[in-house]
């Protein structure tokens, strides 16, 4: 299942434009490995986001071998990304694609369980994305929001999971579980009526929850 139609998808793959060599690099191992990475739109919003706000600090949570990182990395100016991940040979991986591709000034990749590191985190951070595991999002947000910037942004990916949020509750084969399907629509529900956020759901990539704090 997907959330764009056959022939959506098929243009915007084919608009997206050549990527550098280590993004390219990045793209082919996630593909020959079954790395999960964000869809190349859901980097380049996130790109777009960083070069229009120039943070000092963008946290993510959720690093893989850093794909979207560079996305954001790459339009960085003064600021700089703290990058968490739990598997220190994915974090490794990362680091490596990251020295290369000449942003590993600008990135920190912390090693451990986000559950652990987010709080360690000094803010303030004026955009949080996370992308780690889905039954924790509300726990990455619970406990970043102490050092969130006063109008800080925030990006969920992951929040459409192939479309399947949006079918009838216990639908059957469905590819993600039901748990993770229903942690998604509460959180999507949860934000959109947020006292503590404005907050919209974009069938970008594999559909982002896209926040501002009030
Ligand atoms: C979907 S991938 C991240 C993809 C990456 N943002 C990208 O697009 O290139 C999710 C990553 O979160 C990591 N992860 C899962 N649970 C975590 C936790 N509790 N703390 C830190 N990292 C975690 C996984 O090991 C995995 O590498």
């Amino acid at each position: 299942m997907a959330i764009l139609s056959e022939h959506v998808a098929r243009y915007l793959d084919e608009l997206r434009p050549a990527r550098s060599p280590v993004m390219h690099e990045m793209e082919a191992m996630a593909a020959r490995d079954g790395m999960p990475i964000v869809q190349w739109e859901t980097g380049r919003f996130l790109a777009t986001l960083v070069r229009a706000l120039d943070p000092g600090l963008v946290l993510e949570v959720g690093t893989a071998i850093g794909y979207s990182t560079l996305h954001m990395a790459e339009q960085l100016g003064r600021g700089h990304i703290v990058t968490l991940e739990i598997d220190p040979a994915r974090a490794e991986v990362a680091r490596g694609f990251f020295t290369r591709a000449g942003v590993g000034e600008r990135v920190r990749v912390v090693e451990g369980d986000a559950l652990e590191t987010v709080s360690g985190v000094a803010g303030p951070i004026e955009l949080l994305f996370l992308d780690a595991a889905k039954d924790e999002y509300r726990s990455y947000l619970e406990l970043a929001e102490p050092a969130l910037s006063p109008r800080a942004l925030l990006v969920v990916d992951n929040v459409l999971m192939s479309g399947e949020v949006a079918l009838r509750r216990g639908a059957p084969d469905t590819y993600w579980a039901a748990d993770r399907l229903a942690g998604a629509r509460i959180l999507n529900a949860e934000l959109l009526d947020s006292s503590a956020w404005v907050a919209a759901v974009l069938p970008i990539g594999d559909g982002i929850a896209f926040a501002s704090r009030r």
